[in-house]
């Protein structure tokens, strides 16, 4: 197999690890990615040598920072095609986007008998606050059914979404089944009727050139910590218009344009979002991982991931007593499978005692699991970094994981 990236290990220290006397086999990059070394200096030079808070002081080391800051905005906004740096609200990450959003916009314009379309797919943090949403305000929850592959079912999208729709949530891809979902007719569905698209792209901007308009969004959330940057970073990307309707939820310092005794009104895009001080590191290593990912090549991470995710569902899907999940292709860069009566958190136990690390159980998408019949699955999730070795490692693994239980 040709794949369509070279073996970039050597940008990752941690991945020279041995574990339990072999080498490091990193296959749970869905649940986090590793960190080049290019980010981890980036984010030591930050408190080396610039340290201070921004958006406050006059002196060089805020003013430094502050610059660093806004540069990272704007690379963040440069990377998923955004109209400007102020369409780029910082967050923890993925899961206080999508809350940001429920809250923000959900709270102030949904009304009894609007309906909320989400699909069973969708990670506990797209599902939620969007159940919480309705139970607030009244509005009706609905779900686009899946196919038997794990595919959204199309014809059923085409009929739950209707005039009474006033916001689709979807995950661009999952994180168990791998499929990717065509957000973009979705959208063109949802806006059709006057709603508005929320993609969760936790899974899919690590792994794909992301552009706002193409994808049809009106929200994309995603997460530094799964594109090579550090934890605790995230992003909401909003069209301005609908960031500007929105409310703001949290409340403090540097959120404001002014405050008397009473009241308060609120700063420009994105200030009026960020109360208190913000993850600066974290805002510059995100930066720095942008700036690695684009050196590698979006189009070819796509590729590259696509190649080892349909690769490994082929290889598993072969194996007697395997059952693997979600659609064989297209597919994204992880797989979800099971072993035959085996517990998959006695696979991943097996799998680490020969250095394969990957992720077990219901991977926060309890309603899926029981779309599937599983309790459980185990998972193997690919990157830039993994390479065919790394699949042949999966695969000797499950074989080890059968003769340990004797199936
Ligand atoms: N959402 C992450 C995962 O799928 C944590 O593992």
């Amino acid at each position: 197999m040709t794949l369509a990236l070279m073996d970039r290990k050597a940008d990752f220290p941690i991945l020279t690890r041995t574990i339990n006397g072999h080498r490091l086999t990193y296959l749970d990059s869905a649940a986090t990615s590793q960190k080049p070394r290019s980010v981890i200096a980036a984010m030591n030079r930050f408190y080396e040598e610039t340290n201070a808070n921004v958006l406050r002081s006059v002196h060089t080391l805020a003013e430094e920072s502050t610059e660093a800051f806004h540069r990272a905005r704007v690379s963040t906004a440069e990377f998923i095609g955004a109209a400007g740096s102020e369409e780029v609200v910082f967050t923890r990450g993925t899961t206080e986007s999508l809350n940001m959003v429920a809250r923000g916009w959900g709270d102030k314009f949904l009304k009894p008998g609007d309906e909320v379309v989400v699909s069973p797919m969708e990670h506990h943090s797209n599902l939620i606050p969007w159940q919480r949403l309705c139970q607030r305000t009244g509005a009706r929850l609905r779900f686009i059914e899946l196919n038997d592959d794990g595919s959204l079912a199309m014809d059923h999208a085409r009929a739950v979404i209707n005039e009474r729709t006033r916001l689709a949530a979807l995950s661009r891809i999952s994180n168990v089944l791998g499929t990717i979902n065509p957000i973009r007719e979705i959208a063109d569905l949802v806006h059709t009727v006057g709603g508005i698209m929320v993609v969760d792209g936790a899974q899919s901007v690590p792994h794909e050139p992301t552009a706002v308009a193409e994808l049809g969004a009106d929200f994309l959330a995603f997460s530094g910590h799964k594109m090579c940057g550090p934890t605790g970073i995230g992003v909401l990307w909003g069209r301005a218009e609908l960031l500007d309707a929105s409310d703001p939820v949290d409340f403090g310092g540097e959120m404001i344009s002014y405050v008397n005794r009473e009241s308060a009104t609120w700063a420009d895009l994105p200030h009026k979002f960020e109360a208190g001080t913000p993850n600066i590191a974290g805002a510059i290593g995100l930066a720095a991982a942008i700036e690695y990912l684009n050196e590698v090549g979006m189009a070819n991470i796509a590729q590259h991931g696509r190649q080892l995710g349909e690769t490994a569902y082929q290889r598993l899907s072969q194996l007697p007593g395997v059952a693997v999940f979600g659609p064989p292709s297209p597919r994204a860069a992880l797989v979800a499978f099971n072993i035959d009566k085996i517990h998959p958190h006695d696979v991943a136990q097996v799998f680490d005692s020969r250095g394969v690390a990957i992720r077990a159980g219901h991977h926060c998408c309890q309603p899926l699991m029981h779309w599937l019949h599983a309790a459980a699955t185990a998972r193997a999730s690919f990157y830039l970094y993994n390479q065919p070795d790394d699949i042949d490692a999966l695969v000797d693994a499950v074989e080890a994981t059968k003769r340990y239980f004797t199936i």
